[in-house]
């Protein structure tokens, strides 16, 4: 039955991990899959995160499944992280908050929930996008449109292109949005191009489809938000991934939520119904341990505080890594101007190379980079980034 199986190569994002370890050259910089480094190089367990842990093992009494939908707690405050407490729609009762498998597997139960109710959707996606957003979508049996985003040339964002791309997009139609930190590019919609968003929605009645999979790591976690929350105040349907993967720390738990905003409560709780039996179907009951951290941390003033202070430290440090590379960059006197990198959020950008370039990167210098010449800036330190700067000279 096997024999004629083929041979899939590596992830090209997760592979990265994999070649980076097995690297035996002592300058090998690891700049490949999107997970927080702090300055020595490694993705630390956060204190609140131990803290909460500590609670959780000594009031435990039970690994019998949890509720379907996750711990009451942790869908009130995923829900009022992600909207803003007193939004309108949670008060109106219109959300359906579902506990997910990471932001993965949040992306994967709404796509299945919508392919399974309306056959044959459409969901226009930018260009670049994560490049397991296709798969994962399109194996749900989405239909996947690519709408431009990124001009490589300018570093910005095709606003005018993009919204032409749209205009395409009705009534049945979902478009996915990055609501911060866009992944790969790290090129976000500023405030005027999220309300234009939001107009084209409302006016020609597609569904925007929000991954949020990085708030807190750009400019906050209220700004993070910000596009999101003005697509929830406008439109009566909205849906949201939200991943506590990066903001937690939690990469490994998987752990995220799903949320459905219905024009109704009734249809709320229709679609509530309806992910559950979703995610039945696909894992049956969501893992605990990631959404019970989670639920504790927001619902103790002082573990909260906590974690938004080294929450707030990661992000100011992945902003100083940005501005460090430009000036580093720029000392050197290269006749390329990589400022558009301190202007872009979280931990992504191209850093503009060719292939052929990137290739040299990896195998001579043993800086690991998506072959897109994505980086993962949180991946920059004080002990590689000279290393790096001479390799990236080196290869222009
Ligand atoms: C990334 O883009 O590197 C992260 O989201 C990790 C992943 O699963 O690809």
């Amino acid at each position: 039955m096997f024999q004629s199986i083929e041979r899939r190569p590596p992830d090209p994002i997760l592979g990265l991990s994999a070649a980076y370890k097995s690297d035996t050259n002592p300058k090998k910089v690891d700049l490949g899959v999107g997970v927080y480094k702090d300055e020595a190089g490694n993705t630390p367990v956060m204190t609140a995160v131990k803290k909460a842990e500590q609670l959780l093992w000594m009031t435990e009494d039970s690994k019998s499944y949890i509720a379907q939908a996750g711990p009451e707690l942790f869908i009130k405050h995923t829900a009022e992280l992600v909207l803003g407490a007193g939004h309108a729609a949670l008060k109106d009762k219109r959300v359906a908050t579902v506990l997910a498998p990471g932001g993965s597997g949040s992306l994967r139960v709404a796509a299945e929930f919508v392919a399974k109710n309306f056959p044959g959707t459409r969901i226009h996606v930018s260009d670049p996008t994560w490049n397991n957003h296709i798969p994962l979508l399109g194996s749900a049996g989405l239909q996947l449109e690519l709408y431009p985003y990124y001009d490589y040339a300018s570093h910005s964002i095709k606003f005018d292109q993009m919204m032409d791309k749209l205009k395409g997009a009705g009534k049945g139609d979902l478009v996915l949005l990055h609501g911060c930190c866009h992944n790969p590019c790290g090129a976000d919609l500023n405030r005027e191009m999220w309300k234009a968003v939001a107009d084209a929605a409302l006016a020609q009645g597609f569904t925007p489809f929000v991954d949020l999979a990085y708030q807190g790591l750009g400019d906050g976690l209220a700004e993070d938000a910000y596009g999101l929350r003005l697509l929830a105040d406008t439109l009566p349907e909205v849906i949201v991934a939200s991943s506590f993967s990066k903001n937690f720390g939690l990469y490994r738990e998987r752990t995220g939520a799903v949320m459905v905003i219905a024009g109704t409560s009734a249809a709320a709780e229709a679609a509530n119904s309806q992910l559950l039996v979703t995610a039945r179907e696909i894992y049956s009951v969501p893992p605990a341990h990631g959404a019970y951290l989670v639920a504790m941390i927001l619902d103790d003033a002082a573990l909260r505080t906590e974690w938004d202070a080294e929450l707030t430290e990661m992000r100011n440090r992945i902003n100083g890594l940005r501005a460090m590379l430009v000036s580093r960059l720029k000392e050197r006197g290269i006749d390329r101007d990589f400022s558009f990198i301190a202007n872009e959020k979280g931990m992504f950008s191209f850093l503009g190379l060719t292939p052929a370039q990137v290739k040299t990167l990896v195998e001579k210098y043993s800086i690991y980079l998506v072959g897109s010449s994505r980086i993962n800036v949180a991946g920059v330190n004080n002990a590689n980034i000279d290393y790096l700067v001479d390799c990236i000279i080196a290869v222009l």
